[in-house]
């Protein structure tokens, strides 16, 4: 197994990409503390890594605040007595140009997206010190490195974290720890259901989207999912600060 004996916290892991690698982590050994403000979702993860006999729990709360992410990182590792991976999946995005966003939506975006990134990363990176090793893995998208249309509020932060991600790549490479991005292209989640569904015609924007992808489909939550393994394992012992896309050939296109 190639995360045995390993501990992962998951942020957004009641859902999409967070519950897939979950999934996946604890089938490879891993005990995954599963972080969300939906706190149903979560305990659903719990069941179907459970089911499949991993094992892991659950923590509930918004990822932006600092004081939850600073106890749950601290109550996971005294209780683990280590902390060998961290992945940053809870976001969301809330569409609209620089013009229709409101401030408040901006906020809320930027206190998910890229909060839930540093704060998670800061109370976790000074554990991952003393151990001398760690992975984190955070969530960009396509869409910080092309552009996209829209949903200005969401790429400006995904293009933050992929900045984050190589900034603390850089200043922590020598702690043993290694922080690497996941750029996923449109993958079949609820976030995308929503994201189509805020659109006149959503049918019509998802099928423009489907073939934007050079492979003419979505992705699954479980192909990101085998990407995160792939940098949460030690079989990336010498990867860090890349921006991985898994985005059946998008940027390529
Ligand atoms: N689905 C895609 O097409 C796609 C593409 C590129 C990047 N991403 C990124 O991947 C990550 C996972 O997305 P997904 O598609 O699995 O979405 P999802 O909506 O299926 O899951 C996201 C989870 O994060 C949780 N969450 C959101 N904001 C939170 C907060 N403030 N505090 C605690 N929990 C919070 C939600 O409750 C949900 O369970 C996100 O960062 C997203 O931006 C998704």
């Amino acid at each position: 197994m190639r995360l045995s004996g390993k501990t992962a916290i998951i942020t957004g892991g009641g859902s999409g990409i967070g519950r897939a690698s979950a999934v996946r982590f604890a089938a490879e050994g891993a005990f995954v503390a599963l972080v969300d403000r939906d706190g149903d979702g979560a305990r659903e993860t719990l069941s179907m890594l459970r089911e499949h006999g991993g094992d892991g729990s659950v923590r509930v709360g918004d990822v932006g605040d600092p004081t939850f992410a600073a106890t749950t990182v601290a109550q996971v590792t005294v209780t683990r007595r280590r902390l060998d991976v961290l992945m940053t999946a809870a976001g969301f995005s809330c569409g609209g140009t620089v013009v229709t966003t409101s401030p408040e939506d901006w906020d809320a975006v930027f206190r998910a997206n890229v909060g839930g990134t540093w704060l998670w990363a800061r109370a976790a990176v000074p554990i991952m010190q003393r151990q001398k090793s760690g992975a984190i893995i955070t969530l960009a998208s396509q869409l910080a490195v092309a552009g996209g249309r829209g949903n200005s509020a969401y790429i400006a932060a995904k293009g933050a974290i992929v900045s984050l991600t190589r900034t603390m790549a850089v200043d922590f490479a020598e702690d043993g720890i290694r922080v690497n991005a996941l750029a996923p292209g449109a993958i079949e989640t609820p976030l995308l259901r929503r994201s189509f569904g805020r659109h006149a015609d959503p049918q019509a924007v998802r099928e423009a989207s489907r073939q934007r992808h050079a492979m003419k489909r979505f992705g699954l939550p479980e192909e990101v999912a085998n990407a995160a393994l792939y940098l949460a394992s030690d079989e990336a012992g010498f990867t860090t600060g890349v921006v991985l896309p898994v985005d059946g050939g998008w940027l390529a296109a």
